[in-house]
């Protein structure tokens, strides 16, 4: 084989963002926005994207450099050539550094016939991203990897979802290590009262997890909404993020709430199907960049 195409999806969160870093339970879906890493046989290591072409580049390209740097330690690899196309908005909370990851840990799996499985994929992800993060948890590179609604810590997979998923992005940069370091510093200095909500958070995870199952989305509804409350209180909301959620939910989406570390970035919207574009629009006509996807039952594949 000389030439092969993985793609890998974003991820959102329907609860439990911030309370899973102290061990509580989220529920996080794969969405139907990939990235796509075309990778052939070549003589050297070519990199390229919209972002441009270099070869092993850990500025321009640390999670793919470092996933042909660590899968060099597994296999004989000379040169490879990888062309990069995606959907995911960048550094918005939706998942594209492990779904960049994810795609191209799979393509040079498959192109050099070195044998990894779906588990040892979303392992050598996460460290991948723990490297170059720092800290990260080991969410997004196994909801990447697996696809579909994943509990996690448990890492259970639940039944997928279908109704519409509105994605509203803020435009605005965050920083997930800050906002992580910020709620941190919040429960150290008012123990009694962050402790609760985040273990509150964690309650709405696994009464949710009902309501996943028997595709319940007005009452997802409600607990997203009651979600959104409880990072508002955390200290993680912000008054862009604000705007598009009021909209979304004035224009008759079930709910909508932050996803991810929130402070900018994106928020969601769960919507009737039929709903969908409207929810679209007037996340539009308050400044953000609404997208209209579904949850997607395909992790990493083959294109
Ligand atoms: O914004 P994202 O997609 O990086 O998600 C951050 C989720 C947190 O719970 C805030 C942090 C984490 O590592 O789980």
């Amino acid at each position: 084989m000389q030439k092969i195409t993985c793609s890998a999806p974003g991820k959102i969160y329907l609860f439990g963002e911030h309370a899973v870093v102290y061990g509580e339970s989220a529920i996080c879906c794969a969405v139907d926005l990939r990235t796509q890493v075309q990778a052939c046989l070549s003589d050297t290591v070519q990199i390229s994207s919209v972002l441009g072409d270099t070869g092993i580049d850990h500025d321009r390209y640390p999670y793919v450099s470092s996933v042909v740097e660590k899968m060099s330690e597994i296999t004989d690899i000379k040169g490879i050539k990888l062309c990069i196309k995606s959907d995911i908005p960048v550094g918005s909370g939706l998942g594209s550094s492990a779904a960049v990851t994810i795609a191209t840990i799979q393509a040079l799996n498959l192109l050099f016939e070195c044998g990894l499985g779906a588990e040892d994929i979303a392992t050598l992800g996460h460290s991948i991203e723990k490297k170059i993060q720092g800290v990260a948890s080991s969410t997004d590179t196994y909801v990447s990897t697996m696809g579909g609604v994943v509990m996690v810590p448990l890492k259970k997979k639940l039944h997928i979802i279908d109704c519409g998923i509105v994605i509203g992005n803020t435009g605005k940069f965050s920083s997930t290590r800050q906002l992580v370091s910020n709620v941190a510093q919040l429960k150290k200095n008012y123990p009694k009262i962050i402790d609760p909500i985040l273990s509150t958070i964690g309650r709405i995870s696994l009464t949710g997890e009902k309501m996943v199952a028997k595709k319940e989305y007005e009452s997802i509804g409600v607990l997203m909404n009651i979600n959104q409350g409880l990072l508002d209180a955390i200290g993680v909301s912000s008054p862009e993020l604000a705007d598009l959620i009021y909209a979304a939910r004035n224009a008759g989406a079930y709910s909508a709430k932050i996803t991810g570390a929130g402070g900018g970035g994106c928020m969601v919207a769960l919507t009737p199907l039929s709903e969908a574009e409207q929810v679209a629009s007037a996340i539009t006509r308050v400044g953000g960049k609404a997208i209209i996807t579904k949850v997607t039952e395909h992790g990493v594949r083959v294109e």
